[in-house]
This record gives C-alpha cells, structure tokens and sequence, in this order.
C-alpha cells in the first residue's frame, strides 16, 4: 500500500516501514561510527525497547557492544492495508539488522506491567541467555493496569497546587497560544500518575529476575528521568509527572539494597528534552523543546536519543572509572542542555516567540521533522509514492 502520514493532534495514526528501517540504519551507522564500548553490556534486556530512548538503548547495546539483547514493548501489528505502530516497524528492521551482524536480538510484545509478560520475558532469558547483565528500563505511558489489585491507573498531566498559564505551540501549525492548565483537584490523580510513571513496576521487574536467579554478577539497571529548566517546572517537575520522577528516582536506593548480593547497581539517567511520542504530548514543552534545539544546533551541541544513549553508555555507565553521579545520587546526561549559556538564550528566545517570528527564531521545523521521523515519514531516501508491504513481521515474533 502507499503510506501516508495521517495525524490527530499530536499523534500519527500511520507509520511507514520503509521509513522506521532508515532511521533504525541511522541510528546503528552512528552507534558503529563511534566505536566500540569498552566492557559494555553483553546480555541486555529493555522494558520499553521499540521508540525513544528506549529503542536507542538497545541499539547502543547491540552495535555498540555486541550486546544479546531482549526488547519488550507494546506495539501493534499491521492488517491488511492498516499500518503497523511506529514502534513495531523499528523492532522488525532492529531485529534483521541485529541477526545480519550475528548479534541475539529476540522480542516480547505484550504489557510490560502484568505479571505475564514478566514471567514470559524471564522464560525466555532462561532458556536462550542464562542471564542478564543489564537491564534498561524506558516505559512511557498513559495507563498502568496494575498486576496485584487489578486497577486501572491513568496518568494525568497537570500542575500541583496553582494554576499554570504560559505559551504553547501547535507544532503542525507554528501557531504559539496561551494556555491555562488547572491544577489537579484530587490526590486521587498525583497517586495514579506515580502508579503509573513512578518506580513501582521497575522494581517490580528486577524483584521477579532476581528470584528467579537471572541476574549476573554486577547487574546494572537504569531508568530514564527528566528535570528541565524552571519555566516547564509548574507543568512537568513539580507537576503530577514530577511527583511520578520522584519516585522513580527514590526507587533507586531500594533498587541498590535489592542487588547487593549481585554486587548489582540501579540508576537514574537524568536526559535530554527530546522529540518522541511520549514528550510531544506535554503542553508547553513542544516549545521550549523547538527553542532548545535551535540554541543546541546553532552551538554545535544537539543530540537526539541515540547520541545520548551513546553518551550514556560509552561515558557514565561503562566508563571504567565509577559512575559520575549529581549530589541526589543521579547521572546527568541532560547536562548539556542545562548548561547556563544554552538557558539563558533560550529564556530570552521564550519571552520573544510568538506565532509570526516562530519560524524564524526557532527549530520549529526540526521539531516537526523528527516528529514524522518518529512514524517513518520525513526521510530523503524513502521514496514514499512507491507501493510499500505494509505486513511487515517481526522475525521473533513471528517464527
Ligand atoms: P516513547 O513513547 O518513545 O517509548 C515508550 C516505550 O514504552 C515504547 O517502547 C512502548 O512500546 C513502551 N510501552 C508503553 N507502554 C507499555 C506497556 N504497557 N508494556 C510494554 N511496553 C510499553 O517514550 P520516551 O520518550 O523514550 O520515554 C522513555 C523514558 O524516558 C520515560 O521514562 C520518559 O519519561 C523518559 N524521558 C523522556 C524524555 C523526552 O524528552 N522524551 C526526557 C527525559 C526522560
């Protein structure tokens, strides 16, 4: 079928196949441009394993130390002319790439959150790794059906305490608006964004793979967090998602506790505003996030996800010389963007955007080709008028 993007507010109802293997070969091209990582992982597992960082992680795993890798993730298959999700495309092209070079590449579809697919995932590390020596932890979403009550979380996004108004982009339209978010009116929805978003389910995770005996001496786990400059405070870290990272964070110590007898250690990886599914469906930060890319690019300093995973891995967390950490115990790679220099220029970038000069002063355009970059759309070598087989199986799946 022809592929075209079909887009509902910030979300893309269609991706292309096509396009997900040409981001997926750039992604390894820059991973296998930086050369090997020393000591890197060797049998990894990651929980949110198909977009974002998450996808970046495995890529770095396996191109950049020749990891074995398990990848979890909730994705849809295609139907007949009715595309996959974005993130099933990425872990089929993953997948041939992986098995080209002779690298283990296997992948569980299902919900990361039940206790099934944990079970599942634990099986097959017993039956075709042994063990594991890294275990990354990515999952973004707007529910958690937990597995002891039965309940259904749903995040919400919202300010705690007052309201918050401040600009927003539609990013498809360039058209910068002021918007007014309410605070949150019950706890109700602070607990179930931290049910949601919070540390719980990673914990939870690596309880079950350490019963059942699967984590190799001097384990490694990380999870991803976010922090951000003040003006997206009221909004992300001292908002519902905020209280979410907190907990998270605080996870870790608990974490660390839990690995001692593997000699095991938990981190949090502090990174980069970045374009991904997840992070285009937070008002406000769309942009602050096109401002920051057009001061980040102007001074040579941008990454996407998969130099920051390439970052994270090759400098923090297999670095040799003991993990760098900030004084709350956590690894930065946001550090960049939250150089002075970078938010001061874009402060004085945020008090002049508005709908007429957007174009001008900021990367808003870069801002949109990622986003239809994330669904496979967007990318010069794709000939996107050519008839595309939508069907497209994810080898381990699949067989
Ligand atoms: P994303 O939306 O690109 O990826 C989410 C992943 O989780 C996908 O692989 C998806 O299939 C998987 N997933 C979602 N629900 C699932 C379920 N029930 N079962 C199994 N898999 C499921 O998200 P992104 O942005 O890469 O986020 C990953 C982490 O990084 C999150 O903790 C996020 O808060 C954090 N982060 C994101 C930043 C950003 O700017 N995007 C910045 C800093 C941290």
């Amino acid at each position: 079928m022809i592929i075209e993007p079909r887009t509902r507010g910030f979300i893309c109802l269609t991706s292309h196949p096509d396009g997900a293997a040409a981001h997926v070969k750039k992604q390894i091209d820059y991973v296998k441009s930086k050369g090997e990582i020393k000591d890197g992982p060797s049998k990894a597992l990651i929980i949110g394993a198909s977009t974002g960082f998450g996808l970046s992680s495995r890529i770095t795993a396996a191109f950049g130390s020749g990891a074995s890798t398990i990848g979890v993730f909730f994705e849809k298959p295609a139907k007949a002319n009715r595309p996959a999700s974005a993130g099933w495309y990425n872990s089929a092209a993953f997948e041939k790439a992986a098995a080209a070079e002779g690298l283990y590449a296997k992948s569980i579809n299902g919900d990361a959150f039940s206790d099934e697919i944990k079970q599942e995932t634990i099986e097959l590390i017993k039956k075709d790794l042994g063990e594991i020596d890294l275990v990354v932890y990515s999952l973004a979403s707007p529910r958690r059906k937990h597995p002891k009550t039965g309940e259904v979380h749903s995040s919400v996004l919202k300010p705690i305490g007052q309201s918050f108004e401040n600009k927003t982009v539609d990013f498809h339209t360039g058209e910068v608006s002021n918007i007014k978010i309410d605070p949150v009116e019950k706890q109700e929805d602070i607990d179930n964004t931290v049910a949601v978003m919070g540390g719980e389910d990673w914990k939870f995770w690596i309880e079950e793979l350490k019963k059942a005996g699967v984590l190799a001496e001097g384990v490694k786990t990380v999870a991803y967090s976010y922090i951000g400059p003040e003006l997206t405070f009221p909004i992300y870290r001292n908002g519902t998602i905020g209280k979410a990272k907190d907990n998270l964070e605080g996870t870790v110590s608990e974490l660390n506790d839990l690995l001692s007898e593997e000699n095991g250690k938990a981190y949090v990886s502090v990174n980069k505003a970045l374009v991904t599914q997840s992070s285009s469906a937070i008002p406000v930060v769309p942009l602050y996030i096109s401002l920051l890319y057009k001061v980040m690019k102007e001074k040579g300093i941008h990454e996407g996800t998969i130099e920051q995973m390439q970052r994270l891995f090759a400098e923090r967390l297999y670095a040799g010389e003991g993990v760098t950490l900030d004084e709350q115990g956590r690894i930065r790679v946001d550090d960049w963007e939250m150089r002075d220099d970078v938010q001061v220029e874009v402060q004085k970038l945020w008090n002049r955007a508005n709908s007429d000069n957007l174009e001008e002063i900021s990367d808003i355009k870069g801002y949109r080709k990622e986003f239809f970059q994330l669904f496979g759309f967007d990318f010069d070598e794709v000939d996107y008028d050519k008839d595309t087989n939508e069907l497209i199986d994810i080898p381990s799946i699949s067989s």
